[in-house]
């Protein structure tokens, strides 16, 4: 072997260790792959196959994996507001699933929380009217503690919204050209390179399921609609030649004018479309980064959460945390024909909802379950609870009357940041800790990070969809602590539907209940000559809970309903006398 061969092979030796520390210590800088660009499918039938398979993501070995129609990742659904669709979710795995529309304003029984179970080898097939503005959604399982494997292992796909309004934008929309998806997850992979979950150890970055992706880019004005995929981790977007670029759409809905920024900090489940103009940039290489080392502690990806002994353990030896690192490269090449090259100011006229039709509010407090229980309390650390309970198949949270408009106030008392979403509704957030919200959470929001030892008040209507048994959710869209119980249910009812205390009154057995809603007593007044002699007392799905009979001669029955066993929600009460009996309907709150 000559000298210089031999140098060329020791080079090439050097490079190959190189790269193999580098990929063993750090996200790999050299992007070497193409982004994947999800297909597209439209119409108004869309047959989703849940499949499973492998990928070699690392070379020589296999990674199971899942996907909808292949085994990796999942299409983009694209509809039109207006639009009536049917799903057809077929489960070809060997274990249950579920599929939401996240984002979507449908019925209950269509939205697929943990209640909606699709059993191996069922088809599950919801059918609905696409009632959102256009923006950019998502469907992921929402399992019953099975969320966050399924979705990492690749069941997370974008639903795009297309209405009249949007259309009229000059606005780039040619999907995979000028129109780009960019699902952004970090994935954590154990010894054997098997996706592990609820580790910290999340050091893989991946694009619509691409590792180590590049894009190439024509040098003209590029529409990102970017979703944070990730099970856990924040990124604080930039680029890396500095360069601004334009906010136009949040999570539900496009804003009434773009948005300058050079920084934008999408947490789990959050989504935004963005604006690049690369127009004059055409042979140059820019980074989409991640500036953690600029994101406020308390986020999962910051340089820190929590402190002394309420940390995180194992946190910081992960070497993503609290440092800037790449995302995607963008190579930028010659511009298309007819592209865009402004980017419009205007866009979408937003009219907030209106405080003045709000009549009911609450709050939904944040804590670890140790600190409740006392043990060992670590307020970095879950299993996470909202107002004291963790998620329970069987019971309901909060009751909501249908056409209403009320204020939640999220209170964070842990030492994490954690993004809250809610099914059914968009929001709109009037305070993050006392303060106005950023122009970039002004618009339609449905997740919206609440930050450490803070607080968040928004405003929501409840219009459409009441049905007194199927419950949506709002939960922690860090996927673990979902899976682990930071969730909750709530139901829309319509009191029209219900019989009224009014009516019961007129009735011929003359009862009176009271108070309703109550967290506390119920006592029910039935007169002579219906003595009550039976109470029965059932959950909302027909379950008998207990049943009294009262014995002395008076007409009135109270009880307690403040114990822990009996969750907040709706019961039906079957009173029985000699001679009748009737059911109506009490609420705990
Ligand atoms: Cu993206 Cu309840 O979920
Ligand atoms: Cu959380």
């Amino acid at each position: 072997m000559s000298t210089s061969v031999r140098k060329y092979y020791i080079k090439k030796f050097k490079i190959k260790v190189l790269i193999y520390l580098v990929s063993l210590t750090s996200i790999d800088m050299f992007a070497q792959n193409p982004l994947n660009i999800p297909p597209v499918l439209t119409g108004s039938s869309f047959n989703l196959k849940i499949q499973s398979g492998s990928q070699n993501f690392y070379s020589g070995k296999n990674t199971p994996t899942l996907g909808i129609n292949s085994v990796w990742m999942a299409p983009t659904i694209i509809v039109y507001k207006g639009d009536s669709v049917t799903l057809n979710v077929k489960n070809t795995l060997n274990i249950k699933t579920t599929m939401h529309w996240h984002g979507l304003h449908v019925a209950a029984f269509n939205d697929d929380g943990p209640h909606q179970i699709i059993q191996p080898s069922a088809t599950w097939s919801p059918s609905f009217k696409i009632r959102n503005n256009a923006a950019t959604y998502w469907y992921h399982p929402h399992g019953a503690g099975q969320t966050d494997p399924q979705v990492s292992k690749g069941l997370s796909g974008f639903l795009i919204v297309k209405d009249s309004q949007e259309a009229a934008l000059n606005l780039p929309r040619t999907y995979g050209i000028d129109d780009i998806p960019l699902n952004i997850q970090s994935k954590a992979f154990d010894d054997l390179q098997q996706i592990a979950i609820a580790t910290e150890s999340d050091t893989a970055i991946f694009i619509n399921g691409t590792l180590h992706a590049y894009f190439n880019s024509p040098a003209q004005v590029i529409r990102f609609r970017l979703l944070n995929g990730s099970s856990l981790r924040t990124y604080n977007l930039g680029l890396s030649n500095g360069q601004k670029f334009y906010q136009i759409a949040t999570d539900g809905g496009m804003l009434d004018s773009s948005i300058v920024l050079t920084r934008l900090i999408l947490s789990p489940g959050e989504r935004a479309e963005i604006l690049i103009n690369f127009a004059g940039l055409s042979g140059q290489t820019i980074y989409l980064k991640s500036y953690a080392s600029e994101l406020p502690k308390g986020i999962y990806g910051a340089n820190q959460i929590g402190m002394g002994k309420d940390t995180i353990a194992e946190y910081g030896t992960n070497f993503l945390n609290g440092s800037d690192f790449n995302l995607m490269e963008l190579r930028i090449v010659a511009q298309t024909t007819n592209p865009i090259t402004t980017v419009p100011t205007a866009l979408i006229p937003f009219i907030p909802l209106n405080k003045n039709f709000v009549t009911n509010s609450r709050t939904i407090e944040f804590d670890t379950i140790r600190l409740l229980q006392n043990d060992l309390p670590n307020l970095s650390e879950g299993p996470f609870a909202m107002n004291k309970r963790s998620f329970d198949m069987d019971s309901i949270n909060e009751v909501i009357y249908l056409n209403t408009t009320e204020i939640w106030t999220l209170v964070n008392n842990t030492l994490v940041a954690h993004p809250f979403h809610i099914h059914d509704v968009q929001f709109n957030i009037i305070k993050k800790n006392g303060m106005e919200p950023s122009s970039s959470e002004k618009g339609w929001k449905d997740v919206v990070l609440v930050m450490p030892k803070d607080s968040v008040k928004f405003i929501t209507r409840f219009e459409d969809f009441a049905n007194n048994k199927v419950p949506y959710m709002y939960h922690c869209h860090l996927l673990h602590h979902e899976d682990d119980g930071m969730m909750g249910s709530f139901l829309v009812i319509d009191t029209a539907r219900l019989t009224s205390i009014k009516n019961i009154q007129k009735s011929t057995m003359k009862i009176e209940a009271f108070p309703n809603p109550s967290n506390n007593i119920w006592t029910i007044d039935g007169s002579a000559p219906n003595k009550i002699i039976l109470v029965e007392v059932f959950n909302i799905l027909g379950k008998s809970i207990f049943s009294l009979s009262p014995s002395q001669q008076s007409n009135k029955i109270s009880f307690n309903i403040s114990n822990e066993e009996l969750p907040c929600g709706m019961y039906f009460l079957k009173l029985t006398s000699l001679t009748t009996s009737q059911t109506i309907h009490l609420i705990k709150i």
